[in-house]
């Protein structure tokens, strides 16, 4: 028996990324279904039809802006349709700006806040109407270690997004331990992906890295998805309110 069958995912942000390889790293271990959800229709669709390729997991695509609350009620009814219930959510969709804090007017703050910190909070409301009767889930909040230390090239609203992630992750923690319910989080580092693809760092020299990061090295999307897949599965039973720095060591706990 495999450690995810029989189980049923919704990952936003899963269109890409971190969030994406966290998928197929389950589905190479017998997720049974996921959903992925994201804002580009093209990309979506591509990647759900990768992911079930590569690992033979019922995977679909749902069109989803996750500022949009409306959007998050209709992702899980679709959920709802699809699978028999939902197991594991990850809180994978985030944007990450780069600009100077007096840049950041009220406009901007709340786009940043409602895509990274607001969603995080509607998809858990969502997904507890399944997990509370079912008595078990596990819940994976994909932060930042901006959250713990302040950005360095991103905005002050992604690492105070980030930050909030920290925070409520524990609040979940606390409140629904009692449904057998895990809320945990994980806080990457660099992590080459689409998003930091413009930071200076991702193209620092390598000396420079080697002295900023303790393993020399800028992290790659599997150095996260073996952890998320930790904290979505049974070997992490006992382990909840924790966000887990994969870093490289740059900031330790
Ligand atoms: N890459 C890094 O260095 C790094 C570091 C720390 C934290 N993170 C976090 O990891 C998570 C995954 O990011 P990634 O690095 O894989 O980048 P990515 O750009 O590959 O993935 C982010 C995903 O979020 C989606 N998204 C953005 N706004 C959305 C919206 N309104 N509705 C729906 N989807 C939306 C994007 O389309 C994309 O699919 C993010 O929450 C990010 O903040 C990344």
């Amino acid at each position: 028996m495999q450690r995810f069958e029989g189980k049923y995912a919704i990952a936003t942000g899963g269109t890409d990324g971190i969030t994406k390889e966290s998928i197929i790293y389950m589905g190479r271990e017998g997720l049974s279904g996921a959903i992925i959800a994201g804002r580009n229709e093209k990309r979506g669709i591509k990647a759900a039809e990768e992911i079930k390729n590569l690992t033979g997991c019922e995977c679909y695509y749902v069109q989803t802006d996750v500022s949009k609350p409306e959007d998050i009620v209709n992702l899980f009814k679709v959920a709802k349709m699809k699978f028999p219930t939902i197991h594991i959510l990850i809180n994978g969709a985030g944007v990450c700006p780069s600009m100077p804090i007096e840049a950041v007017d009220a406009q901007e703050w709340d786009r940043v806040m409602n895509t990274n910190l607001r969603s995080m909070h509607l998809c858990i409301l969502e997904a507890l109407k399944f997990m509370k009767p079912q008595n078990y889930g596990k819940i994976i909040n994909i932060s930042s270690a901006a959250g713990r230390i302040g950005g360095t090239e991103s905005s002050i609203a992604y690492a105070a997004s980030k930050g909030g992630m920290i925070t409520a992750t524990k609040c979940y923690a606390k409140e629904y331990g009692v449904y057998n319910i895990n809320v945990n989080g994980i806080c990457p580092g660099a992590i080459r992906t689409n998003m930091i693809s413009n930071f200076n760092y991702t193209s620092a020299p390598e000396n420079l890295i080697k002295q900023i990061i303790p393993l020399g090295r800028l992290g790659k999307v599997e150095d996260c998805s073996g952890v998320i897949a930790f904290l979505a599965s049974n070997d992490s039973d006992y382990i909840t309110g924790c966000s887990i720095d994969v870093n490289g060591g740059v900031f330790m706990n």
